[in-house]
Formats: C-alpha cells, structure tokens, sequence
C-alpha cells in the first residue's frame, strides 16, 4: 500500500468537510483513498463497473491506457513478446523478477512435472456431451481440480499455495487440450516431458495415436508467443472474478474455475471467437461498410468484435505484435491471400478512418487478429478462449497470491445504491 502520503483531497457534504488521503502510484494516476468514507461521513461511493475505482494496490501488471503501454513488473510487452517466452514470463508474473537461468531451469523442471492429471479427471471428461463448448468443459474441470489436489488447497500454507500455482499452470494446456479432443471424439493425448510448454499443447491437441505428431517449431513460436501476450492484464474483469472469489478464502482451484467463467463472456475473452466469427460473416471486402454502419447504429445491438477497450485508448499494444504474428504464420502456412486477414486488415484500416471510432477512441484490440492465427493453426473458433484461459492462468495466480500475502486482506463486499421499494407489509394471495 502506497504510505507516506501528503496530498489530501477535501470532500464537502451538507458544509461538513472530509479529508480523505490520496497516494501517489509508481505510475498512473492518484488515488483517493475513502475506505473510512463511510464510517466518517455516512455516505458511499458509485462506480458500477469500476470505471474510477482502484480495488486494490500490486505491484504486477501496469497499462497506460492512453500511450498503448502494457508493463509487466516494469518490462513492456512487445520486449518480452520479442526476446522473452512464456515459461520466462511466468517467472516473472509470479515472483517479481527475471530469473537466473538455473532458477528458470528449475522453474521449468516444476512445471513440466505436473502437466499430468490424476487419472481419474479423464472420466470426469467422459461425462460430459460431446458436443459442450470446451469453455463448459474447462469451468468444471478446473473446479473439480480441487477435489483431486486436496494437498494443495489450504491458502494459509505457502508451500501449498506454491504447489496449487504450479500444478494450475502445469495442467491448463492438458485441460484444454483434453477438452478439445473430447469434442473431436478423439483420444486424449498425454503430455511430454522433453517438449517445451507450446510444443507440449499443440502436440496434445494435434496428434493421433495413428501417427506421429511433428511439432513445427514456427508454430509453436507463434502459439508462445500467443500465450506470452495474454499472460496478465491487470485488474480486468476476470481478474477481478478470481480475488472477489478469493478474498472468502476459496481454494484457488475454485477461484480460477470462476474467473474462467467470467472469461467466457463476448465482452472479455469471449471476443477472439466472436471476432472471427463476425470476420468470417461478413466474408468479402465489399460488406465492410455495412457492418460498419451497423457498429455505429445506436438501435443495433452489433459490436464491432475486437475493437474497443476499457483501458487502452489507443492501439492495444498486444494487437501490434499480433497482426505481426498473423502475417508469419500464413506466410509459413503458405496461406496466400487469406480471405479472412484480408477483410481484418481492410475493417481495421476503414474503422480507424472513420470519425465514430477516432472520436471514441476505439482501436484494435489483442482479439483482433488473434483468432486469424488460431485458425490458421487448426482451431476451431470454440478452442480461442480455452487458449485465453490457459494463458491467463499465471496472471490470476499471480494476483491472487498477491493478494493472499497482503496483511490486509479483507473479504470483498461491495455496497448499492438501493432504488427498490421501501418497507411494506406483506400481501396476502386473496388481495393481490
Ligand atoms: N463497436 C462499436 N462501438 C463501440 C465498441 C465496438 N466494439 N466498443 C465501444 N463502443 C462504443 C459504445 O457504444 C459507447 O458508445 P456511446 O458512448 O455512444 O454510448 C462507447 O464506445 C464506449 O463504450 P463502452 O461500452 O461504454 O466502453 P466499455 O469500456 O464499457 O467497454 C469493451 C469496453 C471492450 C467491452 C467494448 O469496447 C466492447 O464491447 N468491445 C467489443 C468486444 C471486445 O472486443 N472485447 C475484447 C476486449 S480485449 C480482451 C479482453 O480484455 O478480454
């Protein structure tokens, strides 16, 4: 928590003043601090959706919005993405600081130890229609992590807490790879200890026991990278899922099922789907200012799908690197002339010239380009957020071990703006 402070913000309500600290961040803007607010004064504050509101104080993850900046622990995205990989970056989420090597061998050994999972989870896949979204697939089975892994669900014991990290981001990519060969109708793939993370996933998600699974080192490149770009981002809204769920003292296997059930949403995560699914619809260059038209049109529910962020107020930093990366992986796929990166490029190009999405500051965001990649690849667009998810993993975990340690810790409650009825008496059946 941010100390020392000595600016003050006053508050006058009814003449009477309030004084009410403010703390000055390493970055981004001051922050008033009216946690005694109501104790003093009486009154609450309004903010649904969160839009003025800081939740809490970490040290992880900073975006400045208006540069199109993303920092983790102080390194900017596109340097990792570039020079780093996602291993490196879980470190870092976690602990703070780039590993020595013999701390990142050691961290690697970790988590390429735990990517099995107890036998008995794959009846728990079995149980499921075969046709189930794979986001359906993961809430359960992360959820029910908990009732295989009881040993690591005590979040007073760090060195269980440790454990529980790991064997989550360990076992992800075996999730979601399980999950997608469930609704192929295919057998699951074990992992492979002599495979790097990325190449491990594809491999579990692409081979067959009938023949042999060469991984392409390009792609798994491209999939780390993938990865790497959506590790964490601050307070957004699945993250904030996963510490409301914690701040009870959940075990942090349920309290990652509930933020990837807040992923799921085409608002969040959801959007890499619907954003190439809206791509696909709209099919030829020649329909763009109809979906336009219709992304501007107040009386049309249709969103322009990977566009706009809560934050970034300019490009999404993560959006650059991606369109990069779409352009080498159909260049490597010998994809000439993809009709879909074509219609992207060509909607990104006519939005961004347009007054409606200058004015409102709408630009691409990391969902934009992502599903082009994914497809590329051989996902089915039912496959883009369980990928979200996996990546996303370290980020909850890091937040929530944040969390976990600050001495401070208090159950998350937010309060209303009550517009309801007032006190009436109840009214008997015969004289409604
Ligand atoms: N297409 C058309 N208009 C838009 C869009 C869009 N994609 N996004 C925002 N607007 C308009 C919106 O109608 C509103 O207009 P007005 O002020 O006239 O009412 C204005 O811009 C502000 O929008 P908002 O909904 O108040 O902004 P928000 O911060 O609550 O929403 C958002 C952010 C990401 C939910 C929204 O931009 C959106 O729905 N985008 C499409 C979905 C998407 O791509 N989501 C992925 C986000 S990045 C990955 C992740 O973090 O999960």
């Amino acid at each position: 928590m941010a100390d020392g402070t000595t600016k003050t913000a006053k508050l006058t309500i009814d003449g009477k003043d309030y004084d009410l600290p403010v703390y000055s961040p390493t970055a981004g803007p001051d922050v008033i601090d009216i946690r005694k607010l109501y104790a003093q004064a009486g009154v609450f504050t309004y903010d649904p959706g969160f839009t003025s509101t800081a939740s809490c104080d970490s040290t992880i993850t900073y975006i400045d919005g208006g540069k199109g900046e993303l920092l983790h622990r102080g390194y900017p995205i596109d340097q990792l993405a570039e020079k780093s990989h996602y291993l490196e970056v879980c470190y870092l989420l976690l602990y703070g600081e780039l590993p020595s090597a013999a701390q990142l061998e050691d961290f690697e050994n970790r988590v390429t130890r735990h990517t099995m999972l107890h036998e008995q989870m794959m009846y728990l896949f079995r149980g499921y229609r075969r046709d189930a979204h794979p986001m359906a697939i993961m809430v359960g089975v992360v959820g029910a992590l908990s009732a295989f892994y009881h040993d690591s669900t005590d979040i007073s014991d760090p060195w269980q807490r440790e454990v529980a990290s790991i064997r989550m981001i360990a076992k992800m990519p075996t999730i979601a790879a399980n999950a997608f060969k469930y609704t192929l109708g295919q057998p699951f793939v074990y992992p492979r200890n002599d495979l790097d993370y990325a190449s491990n996933f594809l491999r579990m998600c692409f081979a067959v026991p009938a023949e042999d699974y060469e991984v392409n080192p390009i792609l798994s490149r491209a999939m780390d990278r993938i990865f790497t770009l959506h590790a964490d981002h601050e307070q957004n809204a699945s993250t904030s899922t996963v510490r409301l769920a914690s701040s009870s003292g959940a075990n942090p296997f349920a309290c990652v099922a509930a933020g990837i059930a807040c992923l799921w949403g085409p608002a969040h995560g959801g959007a890499n789907q619907a954003c190439l699914e809206m791509l696909q619809e709209i099919g030829t260059v020649d329909r763009i200012p109809e979906y336009i038209a219709r992304a501007k049109d107040k009386d049309d529910p249709f969103r322009l799908m990977g566009f706009g962020h809560r934050v970034y107020k300019n490009f999404d930093p993560r959006a650059k690197v991606m369109k990069q990366s779409a352009d080498e992986v159909l260049d490597l796929l010998g994809i000439e002339d993809n009709p879909t990166l074509q219609v992207a490029k060509e909607l990104e190009k006519a939005a961004l010239e347009d007054p409606y999405f200058a004015d409102k500051k709408l630009f691409p965001n990391v969902d934009f380009y992502s599903g082009i990649i994914l497809e590329a690849m051989g996902f089915p667009t039912s496959m883009f957020t369980p990928i979200f998810a996996l990546s996303r993993t370290v980020g909850w975990i890091s937040q929530w071990k944040e969390m976990i340690g600050d001495p401070q810790l208090k159950i998350g409650r937010p309060r209303q703006l009550y517009m309801g009825s007032t006190l009436r008496d109840y009214v008997d059946m015969e004289n409604r």
